[in-house]
């Protein structure tokens, strides 16, 4: 291997859109940077969040650099959003000629910026590949299937994605088992996490409510199937309402989440005193938060992952993960949006009889490296 980039092999472009790609790209860039040779990358935002608290507090919190090219495509519909990321993107690839296009996760800005590739010949890398849900009601899982079909290098975070992988007929050439970059931010920020009772307070909220004996669990949701629907979300309201007269409730509110509680007039179903509710929070503030809660209840992708790399039982409201390893070594249970399993679980949880589980193969701390280290060599071998 050179000790420096071949002149004739341009920048990897490396795409982030929204939340939940932040935490994984931040780990990817320190690796390509410290690699030998050092990749050269371009960091392009497709603005697909663009409030201060779903994006540029996430890069000031991940030391993320400022993304050399934001191509502001903003909220919009689902066609709307993606044609708006394909258009954008396409001239910063004849501009910059880069050697391949990185994308990860499953958001609309991964399948958009992957089908600017592929069709204009330039190799795409997509990053936690091959998890599936099998419901394709998920606009996610449509961004995961297509991104995979035509990506020409697929990262894993667990084995279980070859399988999945397989059956659709790809190749496993193009599989690579690399363990998961989400892991390697939260090791690499554990020690760094905000303390709970500062998150509080920094909010104006008496952090009083955390010192008792009980301890306090922690709320996320934003999933449409939970939070579009007035009944559905009357109802996940209510038993989370109700649990939180056992254990107090730290709910960190997405916008889609706040706007639609709003809109449903379904403010009376939350009890201010016993639970908390914070505008979205920092990538710190919330693994200082998580890190000491009892209990985590969310739809998130993500929460589920890093609960099982905290030891922190998590219920997760959805009927179908794409993480299968989270339930079967880590700490996750599925509990649906059936509120008597909800209730269930959460009780059994309080009692302390929760999963214990185990740390996932490779969740280690070094996915990154691995893929640095790989793509560098894929790239130059594709050269010569
Ligand atoms: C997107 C991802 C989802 C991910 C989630 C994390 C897709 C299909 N979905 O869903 O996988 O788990 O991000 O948050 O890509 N909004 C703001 N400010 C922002 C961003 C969004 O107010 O900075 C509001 C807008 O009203 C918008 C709504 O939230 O309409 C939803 O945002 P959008 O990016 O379309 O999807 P998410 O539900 O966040």
């Amino acid at each position: 291997m050179p000790q420096l980039w071949p002149q004739t092999l341009g920048p990897v472009i490396c795409v982030v859109g929204a939340r939940p790609n932040f935490m994984k790209m931040a780990p990817i860039l320190r690796a390509f940077a410290a690699n030998t040779p050092a990749i050269p990358t371009l960091l392009v935002h497709t603005g697909q969040h663009y409030d201060r608290d779903m994006s540029d507090k996430l890069f000031e919190d991940l030391r993320l650099p400022r993304p050399d090219i934001n191509l502001e495509v903003g909220s919009g519909s689902h066609a709307v959003q993606t044609a708006e990321v394909m258009r954008r993107f396409e001239p910063v690839l004849d501009e910059h000629k880069p050697s391949c296009i990185l994308v990860v996760g499953d958001v609309n800005s991964t399948l958009a910026c992957t089908l600017v590739g592929v069709k204009k010949g330039i190799p795409v890398v997509h990053v936690e590949a091959g998890l599936r849900s099998y419901d394709r009601a998920m606009p996610e899982e449509i961004n995961r299937v297509l991104t995979d079909q035509v990506a020409d290098l697929l990262y894993t975070t667990e084995r279980s994605a070859a399988d999945n992988l397989a059956r659709e007929g790809i190749a496993a050439d193009r599989i690579r088992f690399v363990g998961n970059v989400m892991i390697d931010s939260l090791l690499s920020n554990r020690t760094i996490a905000r303390p709970p009772a500062d998150t509080l307070r920094a909010t104006g909220i008496d952090p009083g409510i955390l010192n008792t004996a009980d301890g306090y669990g922690v709320v996320t949701l934003h999933r449409p199937s939970n939070v579009d629907h007035p009944a559905v979300l009357q109802a996940l309201l209510g038993v989370l309402r109700e649990i939180s007269a056992s254990l107090p409730l730290v709910f960190a509110l997405h916008p889609r989440t706040k706007g639609n509680i709003e809109r449903f007039g379904l403010e009376g179903l939350i009890d201010r005193e016993r639970m908390i509710i914070l505008p979205p929070q920092g990538y710190l503030e919330m693994l200082g938060l998580m890190a000491e809660a009892r209990i985590v209840l969310t739809d998130s992708g993500g929460l589920q992952e890093e609960t099982t790399a905290l030891g922190i039982p998590c219920l997760t409201l959805r009927e179908n993960t794409e993480r299968p390893i989270t339930v079967e070594q880590g700490t996750n249970t599925m509990v649906g949006r059936d509120v008597a399993a909800i209730r269930h679980h959460a009780a059994e949880t309080l009692a302390g009889r929760s999963k214990r589980g185990r740390t996932p193969e490779l969740w280690d701390g070094h996915a990154a490296e691995r893929i640095a280290a790989d793509l560098a060599a894929w790239l130059m071998a594709r050269q010569s």
